[in-house]
This record gives C-alpha cells, structure tokens and sequence, in this order.
C-alpha cells in the first residue's frame, strides 16, 4: 500500500522521505524574527497584491469569508492575509511563533482599528487548540511540508480548509548568480510545495480545488537590507558566510544599486488549495 499514490500512506511515507530531516529547522523564533521587519516589502509587488486580492475574492464567494465565520490563520505571520480577512468576517486568530512578526500584525491591527482580531504567540506544534473553525487558513510556511500537520488542520477545520503554498518555481536571478559566484553552488528549489499536501487530501477524499498564480515578486530595498536578507535565506539552506564572501556580496550589490537601493525579482509559482470540508467524498 505504501507504494500506491491512491493511498494516504504514500504520501506520508513520501513527505517524511523528503523533508523529515528538515523538521523543526525552521521552526525557531529567532530563524523568523530576523525577517519580520522587512516582510511586508512583499506588498510592494502588484502581482503579490493582486494574488491576495484574488484569493480572498474566491474564499469569499465560495464562503471561506462571511460575517459570521470564525476563521483560525495559522503561521499569521504580520497578518498580511488576517488584516484583509479581519473586516470580512466575525473574528480572526492569528497564531505564529515569532514576537516580532506578531509585533507588526498587533501594530498594523491597531492602527486600522480591528476589534475582532486576536493574536496568540503559539508554535504550532505546541498548539492546543479550545475549538473548532469555519475556517482554517495556513499560507507559506514550513509547517505545511509535514503531513502529520495536515491531519491537525483539518481537525480544526468545520468548513474550509485553504493552503497557500509555494509550487515549484522560485527563481531571483541576481541570488542565482551570487549562489554561483560567491557559494559555487547552483541556486535550486526543488521542493514539491503544495502538490503534496493536494494529493494527500485528495487520497483522503478531500479533492480540493487548486489553482496557480505564476509572476513576479518585485522588491527595492536599501542596500544593506538586501544583504541581510540575502545572508538570512543562505543560512536557510545552511549556508555559512564568511566575512570575505561577505564583503564579496556587498560589492557585487553596490554594483547593482541605484540610489543605495537594491532591486531584485524572483519568479514564483505559488498554488492556492481551497477544501470544502463538507464535500468530501469517499476516500480512493
Ligand atoms: C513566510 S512567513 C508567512 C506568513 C504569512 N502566513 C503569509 O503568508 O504572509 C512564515 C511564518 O511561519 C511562522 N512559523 C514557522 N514555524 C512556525 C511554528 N512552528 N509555529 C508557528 N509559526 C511558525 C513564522 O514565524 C513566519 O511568520
């Protein structure tokens, strides 16, 4: 059975297989922290502000949003996506493991007056949820390549289970051509992404409507803040950078900027799973 791709069990064994090794690496405060400030420079991008825009528009018509729904936003982080869903429904839960990307979400929260948002410093492999939701909402986060969190998920979950997860295509020249010359390493990214997480609800009768968004997430940012980001996703991939190969990067990025800032652009595939919990059909 474990060899039959019909079956939930292939794509446990499959998922363990793949990123067993790798659980919990991403799961530190601190790993988080380190990107919260600069993370909402993701909306400067208008193909990234678009693809939320149509996300919602779909979770709404479908019914993910409504007034009366209780929605649970799994690795919030600065709560781009809660924000949105915050005046469209009756409450939101925020849960995330880094204080300072919750900092941003309480602020931005604050500052637009949202009484209906809750924020919960939680790692979810600790979380021990009271209740269930209308929905469950997880978006871009490590936690989704484990399938054990899949089942927890949609425990949670009345309604609506949606995953918003990267597939298959991530791709920044500029960080290709440093890889090559400063790490002698060729930039990959060769996870699965979200058909994982797809064929293992589909194999538990859960066929989910998935869609892709393909584009470009575009960025300006200042010089030395390209550069920490740059040294946060190399140490991503474990990566250790010396002070030359530093130095190294720094040039080759201020031979890159105009006005001291940085652009950059990464070609993403990024797939959105929308489950209808009640529609769910005899298992394969
Ligand atoms: C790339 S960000 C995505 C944030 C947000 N969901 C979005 O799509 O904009 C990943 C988030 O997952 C959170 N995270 C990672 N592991 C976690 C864990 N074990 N428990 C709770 N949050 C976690 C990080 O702190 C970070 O905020």
């Amino acid at each position: 059975m474990k060899n039959d791709p019909l079956r939930p069990e292939f794509w446990k064994a499959y998922a363990k297989e793949r990123d067993g090794a790798q659980e919990g690496r991403f799961s530190s405060p601190e790993f988080w922290d380190k990107i919260a400030e600069g993370y909402d420079d993701l909306e400067q991008s208008p193909f990234y502000r678009e693809m939320v825009e149509e996300i919602l528009s779909t979770m709404r018509q479908r019914g993910a949003l409504a007034p009366q729904a209780r929605v649970l936003d799994v690795c919030c982080g600065p709560g781009n996506y809660a924000l949105r869903f915050a005046p469209l429904v009756k409450e939101v839960v925020g849960i995330d493991i880094s204080p300072k990307m919750l900092a941003k979400f309480r602020e931005k929260a604050r500052q637009k007056g949202l009484q209906n948002v809750k924020i919960l410093l939680q790692d979810w492999y600790t979380f021990e949820a009271q209740e269930t939701f209308h929905t469950v909402f997880v978006s871009m986060t490590p936690v989704l390549h484990d399938l054990d969190s899949i089942d927890r998920l949609l425990a949670l979950a009345r309604e609506f289970l949606v995953l918003v997860h990267w597939a298959g295509v991530r791709k920044n020249l500029l960080y290709a051509r440093i890889w090559k010359e400063i790490f002698g390493r060729e930039w990959k990214w060769g996870r699965p992404g979200i058909i994982v997480p797809f064929n293992y609800l589909y194999t538990l009768g859960y066929a989910g409507d998935l869609r892709f968004f393909t584009g470009y997430w575009e960025r300006r940012r200042p010089l030395e803040k390209e550069l920490d980001h740059l040294l946060w996703r190399a140490s991503h991939e474990g990566i250790q950078v010396d002070k030359e190969a530093r130095e190294k990067i720094k040039q080759l990025l201020q031979a890159e900027a105009v006005d001291g800032q940085v652009y950059s652009r990464t070609k993403v595939r990024i797939g959105f799973l929308l489950v209808h919990i009640p529609q769910r059909a005899q298992p394969t």
